[in-house]
């Protein structure tokens, strides 16, 4: 496997991404974390960096474990890096050096430019400039504007460039890649669905061995594979718990635990409805509704849990950017927006001991490996839906009246999504409901009803999105569909904002 040494670059979890789609496995660790099992790595990527290696803030690892002793590839600022430590000269560019650039230069017969030619477009993006290249360095490849664009060291295997492979804008990123950890560094891309699943199933029999576990299906992806996967891997000592919090789409609960029965998983459906309904009474401010279901989630979940004896393990089905994403949450750089509380929300007093088979991969691997255990396609292709459900799409206030107003709602525009073909070209689908009243007029009467939006995005992650062009004919009958249908509707309106500056859910 591959070792990324993490310096901040904004882009690191795309060199994963890269290096994952040459059926490479590899893992992120912070610059200051070096794992202590590097035996187990065969190459090490350093990172870019918003940091400078001038600054008093410069970031400064000890690579004497890694440097000359392993196949090592710097990035921009571990380019830099490099330079700066080891001789050479780093200095603020005068010219703005970002964006696209081609190689006007490449050196000759390198394996690290293998079938990479001159003028090749590359991503850069950084405002220091490698003036003078470090003790023993030899010059691979320049651009226009950057003569020290790539150098290895003399007698290392130590490779460095000042542009981002990993970015889509790099044309040949990945072929360089693929050039050092196949070519140079002799790794195997032999990272498949089913490899993954096969050593998984070895490491959780290895680490659970005879234990019970426990874990929560939400009917999403994730859970689901991370069911399916410790199911193969320890059969019935898996108990699936499937909590319905009353705020889940239209006939969903049934729906899916019938599925899972199905699939052989050991699980047992709670309705917890109206103990949800309680805890939400009267709170209208969206966190405090995130903390309330959040709350009565894990009581309800530890209650049944409790019921189960002997249970040693908490399963979950954490995967890679929800990671990345409470890392950020707890003590990184970036603000909270949204207390999304799938990551370590679990209380201490379950005293229970962390399994988590998908926290490594990313979702587009996770419905590989989905897709490789036989899952259901359908079930592998659904939308995202958030933990708190519906409770964070009905604006203001929740009762019963409201959450199956709103389930009618949106049960007739997702269905009509499917029926006209439109379900997979959108990434996510839903309907709010909001606090607004507004006057229509239905046969000659006056109406004073609710108003309800929809929206439909495309997106890779959910961190930035932008709302789908829906055709009008499809809008239109859906609006009528809707306010013909849905009693106390009277108005249907398209959300056709982008995140940022909007976030996809209304709260
Ligand atoms: P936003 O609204 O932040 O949503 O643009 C991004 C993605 O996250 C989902 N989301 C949540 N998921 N708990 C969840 O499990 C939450 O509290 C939560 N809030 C938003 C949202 O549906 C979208 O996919």
């Amino acid at each position: 496997k591959v070792l990324i040494l993490d310096f901040g670059s904004q882009y690191t979890q795309l060199i994963a991404r890269r290096v994952r789609e040459l059926n490479i496995y590899s893992e992120i660790h912070p610059f200051n974390k070096i794992p202590t099992n590097l035996n187990d790595y065969k190459a090490v990527i350093l990172s870019g960096s918003p940091f400078s290696v001038r600054g008093e803030s410069a970031l400064h690892p000890d690579l004497s474990e890694i440097r000359a002793k392993k196949p090592l590839l710097a990035v921009c600022y571990g380019a830099q890096y490099l330079a700066h430590f080891s001789g050479g000269e780093v200095a603020p560019s005068n010219t703005r050096e970002y964006g696209r650039a081609n190689l006007s230069f490449i050196k000759n017969e390198e394996t690290f430019f293998k079938h990479i030619n001159e003028g090749s477009q590359v991503w850069m993006s950084h405002s220091d400039t490698i003036k003078q290249l470090p003790t023993k360095a030899i010059l691979l490849a320049s651009t226009t504007d950057v003569k020290n664009a790539a150098y290895k060291i003399e007698g290392e295997q130590t490779y460095a460039i000042q542009f981002h492979p990993e970015v889509y804008h790099s044309t040949d990123g990945k072929q360089l890649l693929e050039n050092f950890l196949v070519g140079i560094a002799g790794l195997n891309q032999d990272w498949t669905p089913d490899s993954f699943v096969e050593e998984t199933v070895e490491a959780i029999q290895e680490k659970v061995g005879n234990d019970k576990v426990v874990l929560g299906l939400s009917g999403g992806v994730d859970s689901t594979v991370a069911a399916v996967l410790l199911n193969k891997a320890i059969g019935n000592n898996l108990y699936c718990i499937f909590v319905n919090n009353g705020l889940l789409r239209k006939n969903e609960f049934e729906n899916v635990l019938k599925q899972y029965e199905g699939m052989g998983l050991n699980v047992k459906g709670v309705d917890a409805s109206q103990r949800f309904l309680e805890a939400l009474k009267g709170i209208e401010d969206p966190e405090k509704k995130r903390k309330a279901i959040g709350n009565a989630f894990i009581e309800v979940f530890d209650d049944e849990a409790n019921k189960l004896e002997d249970v040693k393990w908490l399963a979950q089905g954490t995967i890679y950017p929800d990671v990345i994403e409470s890392v950020s949450a707890t003590g990184g750089p970036s603000a909270t927006i949204k207390s999304h509380h799938n990551v370590g929300g679990l209380p201490d007093f379950m005293k229970l001991k962390i399994v988590e088979p998908l926290r490594a991969i990313f979702k587009d691997e996770v419905r590989r490996v989905g897709a490789t255990l036989g899952i259901d396609p359908e079930l592998l292709g659904r939308h995202p839906f958030p933990g708190p459900g519906l409770g964070i799409r009905i604006l203001g206030d929740i009762t019963a009246e409201k959450v199956r107003m709103l389930q009618e709602v949106d049960a007739i525009f997702i269905n009509g999504l499917k029926a006209w073909g439109l379900y997979d070209k959108v990434w996510q689908a839903g309907a709010m409901l909001l606090p607004v009243n507004s006057v229509g007029v239905m046969g000659d009467e006056r109406t004073y009803e609710k108003c309800v939006a929809l929206r439909a995005v495309e997106s890779t992650d959910g961190m930035t999105a932008d709302w789908v062009n829906l055709p009008y004919e499809f809008l239109q009958k859906t609006s009528n569909d809707i306010i013909n249908k849905v009693k106390g509707v009277n108005r249907v309106v398209y959300d056709i904002s982008s995140k940022p500056p909007a976030t996809i859910e209304w709260e």
